[in-house]
Parts: structure tokens; sequence; C-alpha cells
């Protein structure tokens, strides 16, 4: 049986339950200087802002919301189909849809905000002074707990090259972006880089707080009958458990090249998929595409957790307790 599936509920932490004598781990986590009360978030662009999920999930129990990328003017977004289906994932080319910052933040930030839980806004922009825009009007707005940044963006400036495949336009990006804002801030690294840690070692070195990975990695599908692309994009973003392996190994390189604190995400549907996150060295997870399937799935990969480290860890106090423990002998 699968550990997300063994139906264990969440429990207080650190209460000793005095049939079984185990002491459920308290899983709270400072990631970056922001007080998770779990290490379990929902990951950007597959759980909107909150808002659309909350009559399936309480959102009180997530350790964080990760909103859809915001930038500073509205975007309409990419024309359909923007999402195809693929072998153990989905394809996606939203195209960054997204209201604006301003009205993020007159009219999702607020809903938000009632909830106990981090949010964490995702941001990006087509050029340095898009992306610094977006983090100074964040900067002191009541409930946000942190910027994630994400960089797998056009600089349109320099010929449409994305800023996360550019170790040195990543590092004048995020130095100017940690100029603007006192609030943690965590790099979002793409995978469609040939050494990651080159590009963890460029946001650590432009003062970022911590770091995301992975984001989608560049795929294609093709229709062979029409001849012609499943995205009317041509090509999209691959995320899903099929992108697993490729994530849980760039955060285990990361996580030993880098001292920076890791959000792990790419394919996590369980908590033992999580945990092998943690395991490789990230002291958080996020949950993305897996939403579109279970709109609990975070929840159900925070029960999971629980339940796996009382069965089979029950010494472990808390996340700390394992966190880079992959056991290479
Ligand atoms: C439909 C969709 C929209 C996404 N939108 C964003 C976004 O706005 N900003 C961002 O940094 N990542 C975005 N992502 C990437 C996810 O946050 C995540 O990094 C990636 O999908 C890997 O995790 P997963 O396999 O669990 O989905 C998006 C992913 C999907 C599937």
């Amino acid at each position: 049986m699968r550990i997300a599936e063994c139906g264990m509920r969440n429990k207080k932490s650190e209460i000793q339950n005095p049939k079984s004598k185990i002491v459920h781990p308290n899983l709270s986590v400072d990631f970056a200087g922001i007080k998770l009360k779990n290490p379990v978030l929902t990951a950007s662009g597959t759980f909107g802002y909150g808002e659309e999920y909350a009559d399936f999930v309480d959102l009180n129990r997530l350790g964080g919301v990760i909103v859809k990328g915001i930038s500073l003017k509205p975007i309409a977004g990419n024309p359909p189909p923007r999402i195809w289906e693929t072998p153990s994932g989905m394809l996606n080319a939203i195209g960054l849809e997204n209201p604006g910052v301003e009205v993020f933040l007159r009219e999702k930030l607020p809903f938000l905000r009632q909830y106990d839980t981090a949010v964490i806004v995702n941001i990006f922009g087509c050029s340095v002074d898009d992306y610094l825009a977006v983090a100074e009007r964040l900067d002191g707005a009541e409930g946000v707990s942190g910027i994630e940044v994400n960089i797998s963006c056009p600089n349109v400036k320099a010929g449409g090259m994305a800023f996360g495949t550019d170790v040195k336009a990543t590092f004048e990006l995020l130095s100017t972006v940690r100029k603007a804002t006192r609030l943690p801030l965590i790099a979002k690294l793409s995978p469609n880089v040939t050494d990651v840690t080159d590009f963890a070692k460029a946001a650590r070195d432009a003062g970022c707080d911590g770091l995301s990975l992975i984001n989608t990695l560049l795929g294609m599908a093709i229709d062979v009958r029409t001849g012609k692309p499943r995205l009317a994009n041509c090509t999209g973003g691959l995320s899903g458990p099929a992108i697993r392996p490729v994530a849980v190994r760039m955060a285990w390189q990361v996580a030993r090249a880098v001292s920076l604190p890791i959000i792990g995400m790419g394919g996590i549907v369980t908590a033992e998929d999580a945990l092998e996150f943690i395991l490789a060295g990230a002291s958080a997870v996020a949950v993305g595409t897996a939403n579109f399937m279970n709109p609990r799935a975070a929840l159900d990969v925070l029960d999971g957790i629980e339940a796996f480290l009382a069965e089979y860890r029950p010494g472990v106090t808390g996340i700390e307790d394992i966190r880079g423990k992959v056991n290479i002998t």
C-alpha cells in the first residue's frame, strides 16, 4: 500500500499518543526565515491563488502556498491547446497567465491572508526592471512571507534566452531583485541547464536566502496524424512523476554544492516521493501536478509523512533528523 493511502490523519506535533507510545515529530521548519508549520507546500501554477482549492482543502493545514506566477502587468497567456497529457506527466504552455501584481494585492492576497499558512509569491518578468518593480511592490505587503523568483522566463532584452539558463544573467537578475526587498528571496531554478549547481551558486552569491527546484523540463509532443504539435505553443514544460528522478538528482547535487535551504519539487504524488527529496537534502517540498488529479494531494503527502516517520523512523523528532541523510555507503 502506498504511504499516501494509509489514511492516517495529521496529529498534533509532539503529543504522545497514549496507545501507541509514539512521539509524533514536530514537522515545523524554519525555511530561510519563513516559519512553516510543516514542510509541505503547493507548487506555483498548480494551486491557483489558494481560493480555487479552498472548498476541497483546509488551507490552514498546509505548510505554505506558492501562488501562481505574478508579473507587473496582466498577461493573457498562450492560445489553446495549452495542456497535453504525457506518460506519467503533462506538458503545459499556459504562458504565465495572471492578473498582474496590483490585482493580486487587491483581490487575491486578502483571501489567502485569512489562513494560517505561509504565502510565497512567485514572480516573473521579461526584463530585470519588470522583476524589480514586482518585488518592490510586494515588499512590505501584509501577509507575504517570501518571494520565489521564477528565472525561467525569456530575457527580452537579451534576445529571448531565459534568465535561468545563463549564469551571468541569473546573478545579475537576482542581485537586483535582492536590493528591492527585505523579504526572504527564493530563486526557482530551471532544470534546462548543463550544471544546475552553477546556477545555485549564482543565486547564493546574489544574496538569495533559499532555492526552489525544479521548474518544468522543456518538452514537445506531436500528433502524427495531423503532423501538428500537441500544444499551440509547439513546446511546453514537462511536469509530473516522469520528471521526479531528474528533480531528486538535482536537489541532491545542489544540496551538496551550496548550504542554502531547498524546496524540492518535481513529480511529488505521495509521501514517499516527498521523503526522497528530503533525504536528498531538501528542507521542504512542493506538490505540483498531483493537485490536478487530487486536490488533496498535498495534505495526503503531509499525512503520509507523519505516518511514515511514526512507523519507520520512530526516533525522528523533526525534518532536520532525516534531511540529507541519503544512505550512500
Ligand atoms: C500548469 C502549470 C503551471 C505552472 N506555472 C508556474 C508558474 O507560474 N511559475 C513557476 O515558477 N512554476 C510554474 N510551474 C512549475 C511548477 O511550479 C513545478 O515547478 C513543476 O511543475 C514541477 O513540479 P510537479 O512535477 O510536481 O508539477 C507550473 C507547472 C504547471 C504544471
